[in-house]
C-alpha cells in the first residue's frame, strides 16, 4: 500500500480500458494504495459483463460505470435500477438524451441501488466529448442546464471547461477526464490538462486512464501521478 492522502486517492479515477478480466484485476489490485474509483467503460463492460462491478466492489474500490446511457426513457431507466443493484457507484448517462431521459435514469438507479441496500450513487451526465474538438461554445452551457433539469448530481467536462461549469453549476460534482501528467502523449484527447491543472480548476473526481494503463510500470506512474499534486485544491 501507499502513502496516498485519502482525500487525494479518493479523488483519483482508474479506467479500466483494457479488454480481459486476468488485466483488470492486476490493474485494480496493484493501484488500490492510488486509486480509490475505477472506471469500467465500454471495452471492460463488453468483455468481462456486469460481473466486473461486483469484482472491483470486492477490492474495495467504488466502482464508476461508464456505459454513457442513451435511449428512450424507458430503457434507460431500467438498465440504470439494474446497474444501480449490482453496485455502480457512479454511472454516465448523455445529457444529449435530454432531462425527462436523465430523470428516467436518476430514478432507476437510486431505486435499484436503494432495493439492494446500498449507498445513494452518482448519476453522471456527459455534455460533450472530451475527444471533440469542434463543439460549438453554446453546447456545454446547454447540456449543464439539461443534466441539473434532470437530476443528475455530477457532469463530465474537459479541465479547461471547469471555470465556465463551475460558474454555472456550483454545486455538482466535476468528473474530468483527459487527464495528463506532464509531457505524457494527448492520445486522443482533444483537451487535456495536468492532474493539478484538473484539482487547481476544482474537478472533485480526475479519471486517468491510459498514462497509467499502457506505462511500463503502472505502479510506478501512478506514484509519479500522485507525486506532481502538490496540493489537492
Ligand atoms: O486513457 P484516457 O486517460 O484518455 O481515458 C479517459 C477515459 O475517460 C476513457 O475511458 C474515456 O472513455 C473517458 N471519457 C472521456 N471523455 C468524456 C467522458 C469519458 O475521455 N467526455
Amino acid at each position: 500500500m501507499s502513502d496516498v492522502p485519502e482525500e487525494l486517492r479518493q479523488k483519483l479515477c482508474l479506467a479500466l480500458d483494457v479488454d480481459d478480466l486476468v488485466a483488470a484485476n492486476r490493474l485494480a489490485r496493484d493501484l488500490k494504495g492510488h486509486f480509490g474509483v475505477v472506471k469500467v467503460g465500454l471495452e471492460l463492460f463488453t468483455a468481462v459483463g456486469p460481473d466486473v462491478i461486483g469484482a472491483m466492489n470486492d477490492y474495495g474500490y467504488r466502482v464508476f460505470v461508464d456505459l454513457k446511457l442513451h435511449d428512450i426513457p424507458n430503457t434507460v431507466e431500467r438498465a440504470s435500477r439494474v446497474l444501480g443493484a449490482l453496485g455502480a457507484s457512479y454511472l454516465t448517462m448523455h445529457a444529449h438524451g435530454g432531462a425527462p431521459m436523465l430523470r428516467a435514469g436518476v430514478t432507476g438507479l437510486m431505486e435499484g441501488a436503494a432495493n439492494a441496500g446500498l449507498p445513494e450513487p452518482v448519476a453522471v451526465a456527459v455534455t460533450v466529448l472530451t475527444s471533440d474538438a469542434d463543439a460549438p461554445d453554446h453546447i456545454i452551457p446547454q447540456r449543464v442546464r439539461v443534466a441539473a433539469e434532470g437530476g443528475c448530481q455530477a457532469i463530465v467536462c474537459a479541465v479547461g471547461d471547469l471555470p465556465d461549469v463551475r460558474t454555472l453549476t456550483p454545486r455538482m460534482i466535476k468528473v474530468v477526464p483527459g487527464i495528463r501528467p506532464e509531457g505524457a502523449p494527448a492520445d486522443d484527447q482533444a483537451r487535456v490538462g495536468t492532474p493539478q491543472e484538473a484539482l487547481d480548476a476544482g474537478a472533485d473526481l480526475l479519471v486517468i486512464g491510459r498514462p497509467i494503463t499502457r506505462a511500463d510500470d503502472p505502479v510506478q506512474a501512478a506514484a509519479d501521478l500522485v507525486a506532481s499534486v502538490t496540493s489537492v485544491g
